[in-house]
């Protein structure tokens, strides 16, 4: 009915209606945005079939169908792979996709894995459980030892993976002798960079293979995305990772590119002022009249501080841990000291300083053995350190802690 031609006011209404449909179409010429503008659209008009199979074939830079590439993914991605150093990057839905694209990309169903011992709780869980389908067998190591990593360059390895910075007791990786291992042993390495940024640590002038990171946290700095990087060299293993984002349904959206784009704008002085306060507040909790141990790479007595010196750059990073000899009742009450200044809110990398409870939260995942064996208790407490002035931050901490130990 609504389609059918009739003359006066109806013929009127059928073209405002079609006109409405219509889309906005280019910007005036010669007006160029100062910011990059959101462009939420999911799919591209074309001038023909054979338009269409340069696009989605990748024979040219055009796009077509958001889950293949769509503006806001392609700036951040370019630009995170300039300051990364890699030819090529692909932006995915959260940091766990970046991970499970890498790693779908690498393996073949029968893979040996060699997995730094420490990990975010659900990327180990990626290996040992849902790919343990795939016959992908793991194996850990201790990223820090030189003779683990000398007993890697003799096994037949298919994939490394190690954080830079380990979640959540900041052991730092030997990036350098492991990726020489990893190629003795025929593999590829991947480093999870998320503690460090590409301004900390940049993994692939190592000798690393892949870079991951989730943007979620500190790129973004402001807990309202959640994306994640893969950059790397290789050809041919970038274009296969970015032929599983777009298979496996793990692309990113717009808005999210578009507020990581805008974190990543200010994180060059976020990141040094949140540095400068983990290594202050490590020091001041370092040196409370309580039963307290610290892990910073910062601190001197940090087992890898030396080696820290030279893989990190301009900081130790924004993250550190503590552990006090607390179960988890006394945790909350100290978590409801603490709170509404310092909120326990389990993530990290925001403005300002947060609060994580690895056994229950990002290790919940690993068996109470798996935990005890990596130090993680019940008192663990991770922080993740926002820009607040140092003084403040001091005392808060002090304060609550001083007050739970007196109680
Ligand atoms: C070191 C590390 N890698 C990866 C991830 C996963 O990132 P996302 O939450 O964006 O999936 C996290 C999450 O906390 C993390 O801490």
């Amino acid at each position: 009915m609504m389609n059918k031609q009739t003359a006066g006011p109806q013929r009127w209404e059928n073209q405002l209606e079609c006109e409405a449909l219509r889309s906005a179409g280019p910007m005036e010429p010669g007006s160029v945005p100062h910011i990059e503008p959101l462009i939420l659209s999911t799919v591209w008009q074309l001038d023909s079939p054979m338009a269409a199979d340069q696009a989605l074939s990748g024979a040219n830079d055009a796009f077509a169908y958001r889950r293949d590439g769509h503006p806001n993914e392609r700036s951040l991605a370019h630009k995170l792979a300039s300051l990364h150093g890699a030819s090529q990057a692909s932006i995915t839905a959260q940091g766990m996709s970046a991970i499970s694209a890498v790693a779908m990309g690498i393996l073949e169903p029968g893979g040996q894995v060699w997995l730094g011992q420490e990990l975010y709780g659900k990327t180990s869980r990626l290996f040992e459980h849902s790919l343990a389908k795939w016959q992908i067998t793991t194996r850990h190591f201790d990223p820090t030892d030189k003779v683990q990593i000398d007993e890697l360059s003799r096994q037949k390895v298919d994939l490394v993976l190690v954080e830079t910075l380990s979640n959540p007791r900041l052991s730092v990786a030997r990036l350098e002798d492991i990726s020489v291992a990893t190629h003795a042993a025929g593999g590829k390495l991947v480093v999870d960079n998320t503690f460090a940024t590409h301004l900390v640590c940049q993994p692939l002038s190592y000798g690393a293979d892949f870079v991951v990171e989730s943007l979620s946290k500190q790129v973004n700095g402001h807990s309202d995305s959640m994306l994640g990087l893969v950059a790397g060299n290789d050809r041919q293993l970038m274009d296969c990772i970015q032929d599983t984002i777009s298979t496996f349904g793990m692309a990113s959206s717009p808005l999210d590119c578009y507020l990581t784009h805008r974190g990543l704008m200010s994180l060059a002085l976020r990141l040094e002022r949140a540095c400068v306060n983990a290594l202050a507040l490590a020091e001041a909790l370092d040196a409370l009249p309580t039963t307290i141990e610290v892990d910073y790479p910062g601190l001197t007595h940090h087992p890898q501080h030396q080696f820290a010196k030279e893989q990190l750059r301009g900081g130790y990073g924004w993250m550190l841990t503590f552990h006090l000899p607390l179960q988890r009742p006394e945790v909350a009450d100290l978590f409801r000291k603490l709170a509404p200044e310092i909120p326990f809110a389990p993530s990290l990398g925001d403005i300002c300083t947060t609060l994580s409870h690895p056994a229950t939260t990002s290790h919940r995942g690993y068996s109470e053995s798996q935990r005890v064996s990596l130090g993680i208790t019940e008192g663990t407490i991770r922080v993740s350190c926002g820009v607040e002035p140092a003084e403040w931050l001091i005392e808060q901490f002090s304060q609550a802690i001083l007050d739970f130990a007196r109680a």
